[in-house]
């Protein structure tokens, strides 16, 4: 028989949090779950799901957390600038930064079906849209003398994408850009990768029950991840109780790297 969850910490207490792409998906969770452990404010970054972030922005507060919307489009380095100035100086600091936004190619089904045009969006928005927000973000928290950074990889950099290479190829190149500035910001800021497996979403929830069943066979805690396990991993890795982890990959996906 299960235990019953213990309740959430408060591991973001006081702090200032900032979660790209949190108008939809796991963003949101992880917005949400920032302010239910104490964050004092939450950039809720979106590029154009503006009603699922103000959904998101009302979440936060009803957690007793400050909301701050945030509106870039992450592929623009100017607009990454601008959003970084304007989160530190709206949100008093930013303590912590959680790069979520991630385009998956989600409406290509096979490596046949790749463009060049696709190829060129998803590493401009996966790999360099992250590595300038790290960078920018980064730059600022070393100057305040502190900070965290969590880039949210995808279980591809285990196991690699027959469906869409370019996606695998992106999150890879994370893992760069994650070790070089984890290596430039220490010992001051801490950049560290989240890499989850199949989680319960909207995303998830359309997929048929033969397909589901199928894919529970393939992950050797027998279930998909929650929102709730994907969130209280990224704030660990983002707390003070993983101080002493950077320029790491953390796998949650349920063990399906043992394959
Ligand atoms: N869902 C999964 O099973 C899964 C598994 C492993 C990893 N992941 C990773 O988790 C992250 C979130 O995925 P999700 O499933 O929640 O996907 P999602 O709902 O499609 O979220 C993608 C987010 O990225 C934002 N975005 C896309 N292009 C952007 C750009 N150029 N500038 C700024 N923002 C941009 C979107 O913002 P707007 O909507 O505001 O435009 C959206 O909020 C991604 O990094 C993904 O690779 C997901």
């Amino acid at each position: 028989m299960p235990l019953a969850p213990v309740p959430i910490p408060r591991r973001f207490e006081g702090r200032s949090v900032v979660v790209t792409g949190a108008g939809t998906g796991f963003g949101a969770e992880i917005a949400v779950r920032a302010a239910q452990e104490g964050a004092r404010s939450v950039g809720v970054h979106y590029r154009s799901s503006v009603e699922g972030a103000k959904r998101t922005a009302g979440r936060v507060a009803a957690e007793g957390s400050t909301p701050v919307l945030l509106q870039a489009d992450i592929v623009a380095w100017d607009q990454i600038k601008a959003m970084a100035e304007a989160a530190f100086e709206r949100l008093g600091g930013v303590d912590v930064l959680v790069n979520n936004v991630g385009d998956v190619a989600r409406e290509q089904m096979s490596w046949r079906d790749i463009t060049e045009e696709s190829i060129d969006h998803i590493l401009a928005v996966d790999i360099k849209g992250t590595m300038l927000c790290v960078h920018e973000f980064g730059a600022r928290m070393l100057e305040a003398g502190h900070g965290a950074i969590v880039n949210i990889g995808s279980t591809v950099i285990v196991r690699g994408s027959a469906r869409a290479p370019q996606y695998a190829a992106a999150k890879y190149g994370l893992l760069g850009v994650t070790k070089s500035y984890a290596h430039a910001f220490a010992p001051t800021v801490r950049v560290n990768v989240f890499a989850p497996g199949f989680i319960e979403t909207p995303m998830t929830d359309v997929l048929p029950d033969k397909v589901k069943e199928e894919l529970k066979t393939r992950i050797p805690l027998g279930r998909m991840g929650s929102p709730r396990d994907v969130a209280a991993a990224i704030v660990f890795l983002a707390s003070d109780e993983a101080g002493y982890i950077t320029g790491h990959v953390l796998n949650v996906n349920g063990g399906m790297h043992l394959a």
